[in-house]
């Protein structure tokens, strides 16, 4: 029997939408609360003066008070391989993946690097305090085998993928629509919920597949009820054009994927910046999802999404955030939410702190119709929580000797923080990073 865990502080979780219930109608927020860790899972929360009892005799609690406990965060959209790649100087989505991203992908064509690469990507993850992410892979099944194996060992649940892709890139990193099949069917074998680890179908975009790829993506999606989906989705006005000339026969880009059976619940679309009402109503009617990439639209130059709309307008649909790291410029999903927040303005929006702590938590878990395994802190939820240091440089902590309220607190680390407000990390009920002593679980 693995033993009890009960840490004492400050927690936030979200039970509604505060999109479409207000921000006070979502949230409980416990100024001093005890959370019992068991097995992997939350087997008790709530307030210390209610809960304290239940300590038993002589038990060590892991006192983390002055600090905010959190659902562990969760990116709904990311390219672990691009980890070695952020950053790269030029130009937007198109000539960015010829320049960079297929030259970078190539190299996953060894097991080693991928393993590498995984490693450091999934301590970045942890170290920004992002416990579920939604990951494509590259073409090789390899580079998806090896994330999964470092996944398994550090006990994170995550989201994975063979990148589809028979044409219109270079040859050294192009399948087949059958081999892409094949390999993706024998992944889902292997990996689709063997301990924590999901599979996700991955056609990487309209562009780089063939309608016979996309038809056999269609029918995977089909065979495997529970099987996840991802992809892109106008992202990019050039992309957007190319979508056009290249399926002819299709009234919109979505149509493509919708066309093919690509639509529905457990399909995460990344981007959809360029949508059009018909686009949100298709995606709201078959239950699909968006993953809004702030870092990575400003950092491509793609465009402005429509936050507002996608929430509450007529066709409302569930959205989630996505770092989209290597066009997204980092691991935080608190950074994320600050670029979340400008565009938002640009559209004549405001996004509030509470609305951006659903989205990188309970939001992002609906998004991918896992609300009931994790994103809050809840009885019977799965333990996956992040400890947050609300003062973690001098001019945060400074700044709140100002702040007159949660939200306003809440909000200043949304703009401010980023991963050095990461305290410490628990995976499945383990502690699997802390600041104290630089502890990395895998190190
Ligand atoms: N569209 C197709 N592939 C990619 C990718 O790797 N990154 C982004 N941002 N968009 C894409
Ligand atoms: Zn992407």
């Amino acid at each position: 029997m693995k033993k009890t865990t009960i840490l004492r502080g400050a927690t936030l979780s979200f039970y509604a939408d505060p999109f479409v219930e207000g921000d006070d109608n979502s949230y409980n927020f416990i100024k001093d609360a005890l959370v019992f860790l068991k097995e992997g899972e939350i087997t008790e929360i709530g307030a210390y003066e209610v809960l304290k009892n239940q300590i038993p005799e002589g038990f060590e609690i892991t006192d983390y008070s002055g600090h905010l406990i959190t659902p562990g965060f969760i990116d709904t959209h990311v390219h672990y391989p691009q980890t070695t790649m952020i950053g790269a100087y030029g130009q937007q989505l198109l000539e960015w993946l010829t320049n960079y991203t297929f030259p970078t992908e190539a190299k996953f064509k060894d097991k080693e690097h991928a393993r590498s690469v995984a490693k450091m990507f999934l301590k970045q993850t942890i170290k920004a305090g992002t416990t579920t992410s939604m990951v494509y892979g590259t073409v090789f099944k390899d580079s998806v085998n090896a994330f999964f194996e470092e996944s398994e060992k550090l006990g994170t649940r995550m989201l994975c993928g063979k990148v589809l892709m028979d044409r219109n890139a270079p040859e050294e990193i192009l399948d087949t629509a059958e081999s892409g099949y094949n390999d993706s069917k024998e992944l889902i074998e292997k990996w689709h919920n063997n301990g924590r680890q999901l599979y996700v179908i991955t056609p990487r975009f309209a562009p780089t597949s063939t309608r016979e790829q996309l038809k056999l993506a269609g029918k995977l999606f089909n065979e495997y009820p529970d099987v996840f989906m991802q992809t892109h989705l106008c992202e990019n006005e050039g992309e957007m054009a190319w979508v056009k000339e290249l399926f002819p026969e299709r009234k919109s880009y979505l149509d493509v994927y919708d066309h093919y059976g690509l639509v529905g619940k457990r399909a995460v679309f990344g981007h959809c910046v360029h949508f059009e009402d018909e686009d949100f109503e298709t995606m709201s009617k078959k239950e699909a999802s968006i993953s809004h990439c702030p870092t990575s639209n400003l950092f491509l130059g793609s465009g402005l999404f429509d936050l507002k709309k996608a929430k509450t307008g007529k066709h409302p649909v569930a959205v989630g955030l996505g770092t989209d790291l290597g066009a997204g410029t980092s691991f935080s999903q608190l950074q994320t939410l600050n670029e979340a927040y400008k565009i938002a303005e640009m559209r004549g929006n405001a996004m509030t702190a509470i609305q951006g702590y659903f989205l990188a938590t309970r939001g992002g878990a609906e998004s991918l119709g896992l609300e009931n395994k994790i994103g809050s802190l809840e009885k019977g939820m799965e333990a996956d929580i992040t400890i947050w240091d609300l003062t973690s440089t001098e001019i945060i902590d400074y700044r709140l000797e100002f702040a007159k309220d949660l939200e306003e607190k809440l909000f200043v680390q949304m703009i401010l923080a980023d991963d050095r407000a990461v305290h410490a990390t628990y995976v499945n009920g383990e502690k699997v990073y802390d600041t104290k002593n630089n502890y990395y679980k895998l190190d």
